[in-house]
């Protein structure tokens, strides 16, 4: 009776109750970070929710911050995602990729030894970070420059290409949780004196730049 099981219209979207699964980080689609069959079920399993969002997915190799979580910036992950959304097809249920760059969560392991990136060089103080080769110290990451930024920007847009090739319903952009785009946001972690730095418009400014490019 309740109306969290009554169908809902979001846009062209036609969800058959209220209830949204989160995204919610895993590690299960191995070093090539290729979505497979294990992933398939365990959407498929969730899929009596209205809506599922995927697991943080990384737009670009240098996005890359977590063992073993999946990617959107190659062939072989298109296809992947293909078996995901393939699966959940028949169900009705729409499924949506969140797309995901870590920035300096993250660790020069993951990156044949050059530092990861980030708004500012500003180092995250914190627990220890799981790399492939064991616990490690957060290190201070590289700003990026606006060259950077551009392509950064760019591979958001590629992944929301990959994503509606992989048969994806829509994408979320990850901007929360202290990500690459929260460290723009935060006047604590860009400290930048360019035009992505400063006022609030300006920190917003690559948020809205992926925002418009996905
Ligand atoms: C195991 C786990 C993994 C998560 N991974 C992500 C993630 O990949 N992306 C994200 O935006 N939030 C992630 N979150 C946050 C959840 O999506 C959700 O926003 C958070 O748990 C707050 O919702 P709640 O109050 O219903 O728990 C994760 C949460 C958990 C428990």
């Amino acid at each position: 009776m309740s109306n969290l099981f009554k169908p809902l219209s979001i846009g062209n979207l036609n969800l058959k109750n209220r209830i949204a699964m989160a995204p919610m980080t895993r590690g299960r689609a191995g070093k090539e970070r290729v979505p497979n069959d294990m992933m398939a079920d365990y959407y498929y399993q969730r899929s009596s929710a209205g809506l599922l969002i995927t697991e943080a997915t990384v737009v670009s190799k240098q996005g890359i911050g977590w063992i073993d979580s999946p990617g959107i910036f190659n062939d072989a992950m298109v296809y992947g995602w293909q078996k995901v959304t393939n699966k959940i097809k028949p169900t009705g249920t729409p499924i949506f990729l969140q797309l995901w760059h870590c920035g300096r969560a993250s660790h020069s392991d993951f990156h044949d030894g050059k530092l990861p990136i980030s708004a500012s060089a500003v180092k995250l103080n914190g627990d220890l970070i799981h790399t492939p080769l064991g616990k490690k110290e957060y290190e201070t990451p590289r700003p990026l420059s606006k060259d950077d930024i551009k392509e950064t920007v760019n591979d958001y847009r590629k992944a929301a290409m990959n994503a509606k090739t992989a048969g994806f319903s829509g994408v979320e952009v990850h901007g929360a949780n202290g990500y690459l785009i929260n460290q723009f946001l935060d006047s604590k972690t860009n400290h930048r004196d360019d035009q992505y730095g400063g006022s609030l418009e300006n920190r917003f400014r690559f948020f809205k730049e992926v925002l418009e490019a996905v």
